[in-house]
């Protein structure tokens, strides 16, 4: 079974179709990108598997279970954690006070101190600036604390959304070689990109173009795709 089963899945403003009919599915392990340019759909199916926008079509299975009609709070209750597009993080709030705030209550002191620490270990540059402003961050930094975040509740699945976005090359680099990390620790992950150099660590995905699924499959095959080649890699 799946970790995640995307069916047929549309989503609409009104009357504006912004996702048509898309399907993919992740196996545990996956990195599993959705690339796309602007306006293609890309953030509209993420904030609907998150239960931020109701699905107009299809279904969303994680593992086996329909989510649609779940609110955000018990999606995350179901593993599966989002990193928003543009961070959304707390300006005024603290680092470490950024990176409680989502933490699910049920959840004991304890394990929210062995977040805290393994969010800290594998980003060290949050562990020093704990008691900083998230909103003095640098735009890397805030990227960082914007995964540490998601991370708080040990997800399934980690949805991120354009991470490299406005990041410069050698930041956008880094950050991806933390997601490979954090593969490499067991956490499946959905990666929404325009950055075509995120494919060095992807499994395999889709490319979007106008709400649709232009081309599916392997890391090698986006690769080597005419589509990719002009679109992303300008060659
Ligand atoms: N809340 C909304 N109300 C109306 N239309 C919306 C809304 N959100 C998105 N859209 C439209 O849906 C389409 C897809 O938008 P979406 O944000 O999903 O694209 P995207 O692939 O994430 O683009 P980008 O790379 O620019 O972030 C666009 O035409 C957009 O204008
Ligand atoms: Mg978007």
């Amino acid at each position: 079974m799946s970790l995640l089963e995307i069916e047929n899945l549309s989503v609409a403003y009104g009357d504006l179709f912004a996702v048509r009919e898309v399907s993919f599915a992740l196996d545990e392990g996956a990195v599993f990108v959705l690339l796309g340019a602007n306006g293609a759909g890309k953030t509209s199916i993420l904030r609907s598997i998150s239960g931020l926008v109701p699905a107009r079509g299809g279904r969303i299975l994680a593992a086996g279970r329909d989510l649609r009609g779940l609110a955000p709070n018990q999606v995350a209750r179901a593993g599966i954690s989002h990193v928003p597009e543009g961070r959304q993080i707390f300006p005024n709030l603290s680092v470490a006070e950024n990176l409680t705030v989502s933490f699910l209550k049920e959840r004991t002191k304890e394990t929210m101190a062995a977040a805290l620490a393994a969010v800290y270990e594998l980003f060290p540059r949050l562990a020093e600036r704990r008691r900083q402003a998230g909103g003095t961050l640098s735009g890397g930094e805030q990227q960082m604390l914007a995964i540490g975040r998601a991370l708080m509740n040990f997800p399934k699945l980690l949805m991120l959304d354009e991470p490299s976005l406005g990041l410069s090359p050698v930041l956008a680099d880094l950050v991806f070689e933390r997601l490979a990390t954090i593969r490499s620790l067991g956490t499946t992950i959905l990666l929404v990109e325009q950055n075509a150099t995120c494919l060095e660590l992807a499994t395999g995905g889709i490319i979007l173009a106008n709400g649709r699924v232009v081309l599916a499959g392997t890391r090698d095959r986006l690769q080597d795709s005419e589509f990719v080649r002009r679109a992303y890699l300008g060659v």
